[in-house]
């Protein structure tokens, strides 16, 4: 079979995406499959997956149109298999708006939040953020990843420019009560919860460098904390799977508060899988080699 692994692309995490397919890509060749990398070109994609006669298409893509439902929806118009979760997954999960008003909705424990659009100008955004919310507060484009368009904001003062960087991204963000604790994160695959990821940035802050940059942080798995909060974040976490209609592997991310209650944050329906991501050390840490896993998800492509 012709796999192609289809990376880059005009999203902002394209870099990302690229060392995710070339991690992806290796793995599956250890496992003697092969494999193509091809570059995302969104009109061109559809031909270039006939001409090269493909198979199946292995989604390393980060972002706008790999991970928000469109490669997705392209695929199955094409009878062509593809990894990862479907349409609508992908979209809720790519959309901070919508995943959260779920995850509330559901009862899921989610920080507490608002959402604002573009069009409702700065000035009352701000206004509104001030009357909501205690300081820090953090401001997050509503579609993006790896922590592009997200900034924690410590005064009023700072909201405006906070506002200014969310909306390059797009036309909606949202402000979501800092949560001043510590960092998990829980993957999930065929309803079984990975063990968990206690995350610790020497920097202090989980941002683009801290997790891409090797070395700056610290990945503790199995989470040094109780067997009761385990449980009940991977709980969390396979609930928010099944709510958003998960296939494949997904990652939801996590932050407990001083009193140690566990928020969701968000699901990633198309994790990174570079050389510092999550997924694939909670995947060692239970016994499935990078490798192995990869092959996994590859095995569960489907239309
Ligand atoms: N959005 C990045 C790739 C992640 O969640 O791993
Ligand atoms: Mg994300």
């Amino acid at each position: 079979k012709k796999i192609a692994v289809i990376v880059g692309g005009p999203s902002t995490e394209a870099e990302v995406s690229r060392n995710t397919g070339t991690a992806i890509a290796n793995a599956l060749e250890h496992k003697g499959y092969h494999t193509e990398m091809l570059e995302l070109v969104p009109h061109r994609l559809a031909d270039e997956l006939k001409k090269k006669n493909i198979d199946v298409v292995f989604n390393a893509l980060h972002g706008r149109y790999g991970e928000d439902g469109v490669l997705q929806g392209m695929c199955e118009m094409m009878g062509m298999p593809y990894t990862g979760p479907g349409v609508m997954a992908s979209a809720v999960g790519m959309n901070k708006v919508i995943s959260k008003c779920a995850f509330q909705g559901a009862g899921i424990a989610t920080a507490p939040f608002a959402y604002y659009f573009a069009s409702q100008g700065l000035d009352g955004i701000t206004e509104n953020i001030i009357e909501q919310f205690d300081f820090p507060v953090v401001i997050k484009s509503a579609g993006q990843g790896s922590t592009i368009g997200t900034v924690v904001v410590r005064s009023p003062a700072e909201i405006r420019a906070a506002l200014e960087e969310a909306f390059i991204y797009g036309k909606s963000i949202i402000a979501e009560a800092f949560i001043d604790g510590d960092e998990f994160t829980v993957a999930v695959m065929d309803d079984v919860a990975f063990p968990i990821i206690q995350i610790v940035p020497s920097t202090g802050k989980y941002d683009y460098y801290a997790k891409y940059t090797p070395g700056v942080t610290q990945h503790l798995c199995p989470a040094p904390i109780s067997g009761e909060l385990t449980e009940h974040m991977q709980n969390l976490a396979l609930k928010v799977f099944h709510l958003c209609h998960c296939s494949g592997v997904s990652r939801v991310d996590l932050m407990t508060d001083r009193e140690g209650h566990p928020f969701v944050l968000e699901i990633n329906t198309v994790p990174g899988m570079t050389a510092t991501s999550l997924v694939p050390d909670a995947a060692r840490a239970m016994g499935l080699s990078f490798d192995d896993l990869c092959e996994k998800i590859l095995l569960e492509a489907s239309i």
